[in-house]
């Protein structure tokens, strides 16, 4: 599986539901055209604050929840469908992606063979620290994608 995460330089990558910092364009058009025509794995939380802004089209969303009223929710959208991965038999290939928050970073830690990390430039204050992917192997840097002034896109392979 991969995983794309922005961090900050003090380690922080959530404010209560949403990103601590301001919208960085460059980060933005590289979760798009990443995850376009992919399956993503993210928590409820991080769901909930993304799609009021956001539907994500394109993508088909996996969401997870433990909450009966989410998981046998009729759902609008058809892309986007909830689960609880505790019981969960989807067949995910090495091409989903994981795409958050920290639970679920966590959850799927160990089968995460690829991670593409924004290390955003400067710090910010927030609540949700990232995870340490160092616990599920060495973090290998594969590639160097971009970097602005706000931030540096690298592909890592953990291994
Ligand atoms: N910087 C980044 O790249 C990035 C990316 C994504 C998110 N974020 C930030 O991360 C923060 C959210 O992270 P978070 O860890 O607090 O929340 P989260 O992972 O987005 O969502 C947590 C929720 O997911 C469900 N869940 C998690 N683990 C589960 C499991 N094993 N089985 C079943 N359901 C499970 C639960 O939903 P129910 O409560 O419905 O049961 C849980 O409350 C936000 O601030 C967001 O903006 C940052």
């Amino acid at each position: 599986m991969k995983a794309i995460i922005a961090i900050s330089e003090n380690g922080i990558i959530g404010k209560g539901d949403f990103l601590p910092w301001p919208k960085i364009k460059e980060d933005m058009k590289f979760f798009k055209d990443f995850t376009m025509g992919r399956t993503l794995i993210m928590g409820s939380k991080t769901y909930f604050g993304i799609v009021q802004f956001n539907q994500l089209p394109g993508r088909k969303l996996l969401v997870a929840s433990k909450r009966h009223e989410i998981l046998n929710k009729n759902n609008k959208n058809q892309d986007h469908f909830f689960f609880d991965p505790r019981f969960s038999t989807l067949d995910l290939d090495d091409d989903t992606v994981i795409a958050g928050g920290k639970s679920i970073y966590e959850f799927y830690g160990p089968l995460i063979k690829t991670v593409y990390i924004t290390h955003v430039k400067g710090e910010f204050d927030g609540d949700v620290a990232a995870p340490d992917f160092s616990r599920y192997g060495k973090l290998i840097p594969a590639e160097n994608i971009l970097e602005t002034d706000k931030c540096r896109i690298v592909k890592y392979k953990i291994g």
